[in-house]
């Protein structure tokens, strides 16, 4: 980082924080789109999406359209949304289909990618349709939560993100059900709202009102090669403590959180979308165990959505300080562990690029 001031040091208590210019510079995103988000699992959606012959979900990864589908064979697939033929994007949104026409000139595929009908190509030299079959992307399950990776060398989930959910995997989280979507659009750099999660110094106060049922006292933090995990339990509860006696809150570099508030048992999945250098999408995606919405699950849903306007107030006024040019780089308190790792993170995926970048240097990929 030789454009840079000071490199973030691998020693807590001697680092400094990311150089602001990284979180104020467009072509910085394009870096993290190249090489970040474009090499990372990515949470695509959940099985219950995509649970019988002909469902279909799309997506969007490091700003390309992914298409979701579950094929005849029982077998779930991830593919480039882009038809063979002449690019056009295939499907919008989710639904079922038995057969996926392009809105372009009407290829049409089946839902395990192999190219079904080309018109117009009678008399058209060595064309095979086995050749024409959509592009595939990586595409894993965890537990009932689909996960797709555009990098085709990407080590699997089960080594990048070992014992993933291990305070919670006991609970049958396949039984969770999909209730509600909520998008949120908030006006800073994607590393500021990852920034903002992974430390509590802020939860007294700025949570207030969550922070008065918690035990914080117990609050504890455990760091991984590349996932983080904080969580306390509620106050008065003693010992080990079970899914809505507490928080538990998983973070998966570079961008998702897994949830897991108290009250009724539940999850929100949190991914940050990158719009632009200082503009990021947040899509809220909560489960519960019963069919229907109760009262106490709406009344948890409006808590998190209290603590996520919090959240995003702050990181809005974040983002305008970093503007200013008038803050360079911080330095951490010891208790902003998780930060110093995702930040770390961050500084390897990107150190040879912006090396590049300073220099002039195109990129060779
Ligand atoms: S681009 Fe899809 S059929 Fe032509
Ligand atoms: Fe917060």
């Amino acid at each position: 980082m030789s454009d840079y001031e000071v490199r973030v040091s691998g020693k807590l208590s001697e680092a400094h924080t990311l150089p602001a210019r990284l979180y104020r510079d467009p072509e910085v995103l394009e870096l993290e789109k190249r090489e970040i988000f474009s090499k990372t699992w990515q949470y695509a959606g959940h099985t219950s999406q995509l649970s019988k012959p002909g469902d279909y979900v799309t997506t969007e990864v490091a700003g390309k359209s992914i298409l979701l589908t579950y094929a005849k064979d029982g077998q779930m697939r991830a593919f480039y949304n882009v038809c063979s033929h002449r690019a056009s994007k295939l499907a919008d949104g989710e639904g079922n289909k038995p057969i996926l026409t392009c809105p372009y000139h009407a290829w049409t595929y089946r839902l395990d990618g192999s190219l079904n009908r080309a018109p117009n190509m009678d008399g058209v030299e060595n064309f095979h349709p086995d050749d024409f079959c959509l592009k595939t992307v990586r595409l894993e399950i965890v537990e009932s939560f689909i996960f797709v990776n555009l990098d085709p060398n990407a080590e699997p989930m089960s080594v990048l993100y070992p014992d993933l959910f291990k305070h919670v995997r006991k609970y049958s989280l396949g039984n969770f059900k999909k209730a509600r979507v909520i998008e949120t659009i908030c006006k800073s750099n994607w590393k500021v709202g990852i920034d903002n999660y992974l430390e509590c110094d802020h939860c007294s106060i700025v949570h207030k009102a969550l922070v008065s049922k918690l035990d914080m006292k117990k609050y504890e933090m455990e760091m991984y090669d590349n996932y983080s995990y904080q969580g306390t339990p509620l106050k008065g509860i003693e010992g080990e403590y079970g899914l809505g006696q507490g928080g538990r809150y998983y973070w998966l570099y570079p961008n998702t959180w897994f949830s897991f508030d108290p009250g009724p048992a539940n999850l929100s999945i949190h991914q940050s979308i990158p719009i632009d250098h200082k503009t990021t999408k947040y899509i809220y995606t909560t489960f519960f165990m019963t069919d229907e919405v109760s009262e106490e699950e709406e009344e948890l849903m409006a808590i998190d959505q209290l603590v996520r306007k919090e959240d995003l107030e702050i990181c809005e006024e974040v983002q305008k300080g970093i503007e200013t040019g008038a803050y360079t780089q911080g330095r951490f308190s010891l208790t902003e562990n998780l930060v110093h790792h995702f930040q770390l993170l961050v500084q390897k995926d990107l150190e040879q690029s912006l090396q590049r970048l300073a220099a002039k240097i195109p990129s060779t990929i």
